[in-house]
């Protein structure tokens, strides 16, 4: 385990307080990149009491290609315009960070007040586009990580604790083989 359900708690609690002070008599915009940042999401709003909106996007990558690397397409954007707001990316995880420069880019040119991002883990070994990350809940180190939102082949994003993941390959070859984590008692 590498991050437990106690550890993740504590922290965004901890995150909340931060961005609470720092937007006071502002009504910030949360948005997050779908899928894996929705559980993060869910759990720092009730951690941030002031009012604010939440909004999705989903994006899905061109691909790994180096002519292409870091291009996203829109698959769903967001439903209201943020001319004039204050904005936070929520993101579960950067590790290059192409996603979030090209998105910061098209959510800067639609003339936010503000943007900025919060991610629960920044995985900096990973990083190509440099980017500047407001609020970090956790650094991680260069390895797979499941759970709390980031999946496996789909799957396991329901796990309460963020797992390490030793053997990649053996999990994507038997999707049964976290089954044990997601008992509510695993882990505590
Ligand atoms: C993850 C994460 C970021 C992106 C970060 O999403 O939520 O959006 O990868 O990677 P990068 O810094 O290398 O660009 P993913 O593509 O796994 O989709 P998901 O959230 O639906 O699982």
């Amino acid at each position: 385990m590498l991050f437990g359900r106690e550890d993740i708690r504590r922290r965004i609690e901890e995150l909340g307080r931060t961005i609470t002070g720092d937007y006071e008599g502002r009504e910030p915009v949360l948005i997050s990149v779908l899928k894996g940042g929705t559980v993060f999401l869910a759990d720092l709003i009730r951690e941030i009491p002031l009012p604010l909106r939440v909004d999705f996007m989903s994006i899905s990558s061109y691909g790994r290609a180096a002519e292409s690397m870091g291009r996203v397409r829109i698959l769903k954007d967001l439903d209201e315009d943020i001319g004039g707001q204050h904005v936070i990316v929520v993101e579960d995880i950067v590790d290059t960070g192409l996603t979030l420069s090209y998105l910061l880019s098209v959510l800067e040119s639609r003339g936010p007040a503000s943007l900025e991002v919060c991610t629960l883990l920044d995985r900096s070994a990973r990083r190509i586009a440099p980017l500047s990350l407001r609020y970090v809940g956790f650094d991680c180190p260069d390895v797979f990580v499941v759970g709390y939102g980031l999946d496996v082949g789909g799957r396991y994003r329901n796990l309460p604790d963020i797992l390490a993941v030793e053997d990649q390959a053996a999990v994507t070859a038997d999707p049964a083989a976290l089954l044990p984590f997601l008992d509510p008692g695993a882990g505590r």
